[in-house]
């Protein structure tokens, strides 16, 4: 008897969700309105994520280079994070979904930062799926970060230099203890990396969507992991 066996999903995706303010812009709305479609398709996407048996999803929510957007779409988008982080909680617990985050999270207004981590502690047990939201986050400074922190093991005669290998890098990197990406994810149409993940992208397959991310859904969510299974992943060997 042939037995069809069911391709595992991905282990670990991470997105970049580029396009909501061209998609504000093609319907004559402000950039925020963008931004407030693609909080909804993230909820699309968890969803997704879920019933497909993902473990992990890195989400690029905000970079170190949004800093330099208007103060009002930075103010904009923190409220509209905040606001997410106080509605979502209690669906993140009945979802049985942890929360996490990787960036320079200190630079987050006070508020956000208090929210942020009081959702994150609420739902540290929960095991279904773990949402890791990208916040004023640069992959070159996740580099930056944990060079210095290697530096000082060896200053403080912890480590060797000789000991120093890849995976003493992966262990000092924010996101320390996750799977490395097996799929990346990138919206409307964009070939880039935009300096995101840049150590652990290594050896990921890239999807490039051409839609809005305000327009992803859990179609686009079910293709992508269709996609993933029917590549060839050599890791450089023939
Ligand atoms: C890129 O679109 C998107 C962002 C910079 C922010 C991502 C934020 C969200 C999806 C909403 C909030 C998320 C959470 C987790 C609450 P863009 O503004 O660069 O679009 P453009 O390239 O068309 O201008």
């Amino acid at each position: 008897m042939t037995q069809e066996l069911t391709p595992k999903p991905p282990r670990h995706i991470a997105i970049i969700m580029d396009g909501n303010g061209r998609w504000a812009q093609q319907r004559g709305l402000p950039r925020v309105a963008g931004h407030r479609a693609g909080a909804e398709a993230v909820r699309r996407t968890v969803d997704a994520c879920i019933k497909s048996g993902v473990e992990v999803i890195t989400l690029y929510a905000f970079s170190s280079e949004n800093w330099s957007r208007p103060e009002s779409e930075v103010k904009a988008l923190m409220q509209l994070l905040d606001r997410f982080l106080k509605e979502k909680t209690k669906e993140m617990m009945q979802q049985n979904v942890k929360l996490q985050a990787i960036g320079r999270l200190d630079k987050l207004p006070e508020k956000t930062r208090k929210r942020l981590e009081d959702a994150i502690q609420t739902t540290a047990n929960n095991t279904a799926l773990t949402v890791n939201l990208a916040l004023s986050y640069s992959g070159r400074d996740e580099l930056t970060d944990a060079t210095k922190a290697i530096a000082q093991q060896v200053a403080a005669g912890e480590l060797e230099v000789d000991a120093i290998d890849a995976d003493t890098i992966t262990s000092n990197l924010y996101t320390h203890g996750l799977p490395d990406p097996e799929l990346l994810i990138r919206t409307s149409g964009e070939f880039r990396l935009s300096n995101f993940l840049l150590w652990q992208l290594s050896y990921t397959e890239i999807i490039i969507f051409n839609k809005f991310w305000p327009d992803f859904d859990e179609s686009d969510v079910l293709h992508a992991i269709e996609q993933f299974h029917s590549r060839d992943r050599r890791f450089g060997t023939i």
